[in-house]
């Protein structure tokens, strides 16, 4: 069993409208999106699961300790 890896910043993307599953684990090859590393690992963790409505720039949280989860609301620079 694996501890989820925390990642510094955030992880600036240009998202596309429809369901986006991002990785919560920090073990995806495939980040700020889960590639099921999470099950691999043995995390006990699950994806956030998020419908995008419009498109546009997003900051995707990997330090996993934003409270507003899966965007960055800036608590990995108050760590
Ligand atoms: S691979 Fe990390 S949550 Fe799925």
């Amino acid at each position: 069993m694996a501890d989820p890896r925390h990642g510094r910043g955030p992880i600036e993307i240009y998202e596309t409208p429809g369901k986006k599953a991002y990785c919560t684990c920090g073990w995806s090859a495939s980040l700020p999106y889960c590639d099921g590393a999470h099950n691999r690992m043995e995390t006990g963790l699950k994806s956030c699961k998020v419908e995008i409505a419009e498109a546009g720039p997003r900051w995707v949280c990997q330090c996993h300790r934003t409270g507003t989860p899966p965007w960055c609301d800036g608590s990995h620079e108050r760590a």
